[in-house]
């Protein structure tokens, strides 16, 4: 049994209570689960938030309990969550796209790997599970322009292979199994605290500490391509709101489409310049982010996740360079 209230007092800034949980964080060193462990951990305190990573986390140990994990081991995994209790699993572990078109069966193996593994565990130990799935999901034949939550989904990237197969999965572990899985479609993701790897989206985070370092950005995405991004705040909400949200009014489970804003390289770098006037942009494009970058959608339709569960993204493009080059500039003492 656990020894604390089955409520907690807590609200999110929709008002919704937050019910308790003891949690699990899987690849916690990661851009969001740097973030995500810190945001759990003062919501439902910190040590009903336990951090893994492969290697260890220093900072993560500092505000609760951290171990150190690997994903792919079952064995380990089940026995962190059978130590510390866990009723809420968040699996956050992926290479990302572009670094998963070098290595195509390490990516399957660690994604997948992990997943299996969280899938498993939650069914064993009656675990609700958390997965991001991406824009990634979809590919050249789904809609462009606002694309619907149910659509054609055929990526062309071994990351996307791996979203579509998750969330099938998660939904498959939902029916047959009984198993709380949630997900959303995350867009790319901006933050300043841990820097994202391998993926086609990352340019939208580092053009912002170039230009407080340098001045300047080699753009890796052509000009003109259009790619949904989300700022890390709206991001870490949208985690608890959705695994907060009340399940007789889930219609959809894995996964959701959720947006914020949309932009190409050329409007965000506009929009540094309005803040830093001598800011410039050129470009090398690399065909690999290219193509990836073109298969995506333009933007997504996210009716369907605030229908359900009241999702609202609160940052646009405008608030959010604001806010990323005020940090940033602290980051790097400029
Ligand atoms: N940010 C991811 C990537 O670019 C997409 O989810 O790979």
């Amino acid at each position: 049994m656990h020894d604390f209230p089955d409520y907690f007092l807590t609200l999110l800034p929709n008002h919704n209570p937050i019910s308790m949980k003891r949690i699990l964080i899987v690849g916690a060193g990661g851009q969001i689960g740097s973030e995500l462990t810190v945001y759990l951990r003062n919501i439902y305190g910190g040590h009903n938030v336990v951090a893994t990573d492969m290697r260890e986390c220093k900072a993560l140990g500092e505000t609760g309990p951290f171990e150190v994990l690997n994903a792919l081991d079952a064995t380990a995994m089940a026995s962190v969550v059978a130590r510390y209790r866990i009723d809420t699993i968040f699996n956050l572990v992926a290479l990302l796209s572009a670094v998963g078109e070098r290595n195509p069966q390490m990516a399957w193996n660690v994604n997948m790997g992990a997943l299996n593994n969280s899938l498993e565990v939650a069914r064993q130990h009656h675990c609700a599970l958390f997965t991001p799935s991406s824009i990634g999901a979809f590919g050249p034949t789904s809609p462009k322009d606002r694309t619907p939550q149910d659509t054609i989904m055929q990526p062309t990237t071994i990351y996307g292979v791996c979203k579509v197969t998750g969330e099938l999965l998660g939904n498959y572990y939902h029916h047959k199994f009984g198993v709380d899985t949630r997900s959303v479609r995350f867009p790319g993701i901006i933050s300043n605290v841990t820097l994202p790897g391998g993926g086609t989206t990352d340019y939208a985070v580092e053009i912002y500490y170039e230009a407080i370092r340098s001045g300047r950005f080699t753009c890796p995405v052509p000009a003109d391509v259009y790619m949904d991004m989300i700022y890390m705040p709206d991001a870490l909400r949208a985690c608890v709101e959705l695994m907060e949200a009340d399940p007789a009014k889930l219609v959809h489970r894995n996964s959701f489409n959720i947006a914020s804003m949309s932009f190409t390289p050329e409007i965000i770098s506009a929009e540094i310049r309005k803040r830093l006037p001598d800011f410039a942009m050129d470009y090398d494009v690399d065909p690999v982010k290219k193509e990836i970058a073109e298969s995506w959608p333009n933007s997504l339709d996210d009716n369907c996740a605030r229908e359900e569960w009241g999702w609202k993204p609160e940052w646009d493009l405008s608030r959010m360079t604001d806010d990323m080059l005020a940090h940033i500039r602290t980051k790097l003492g400029r």
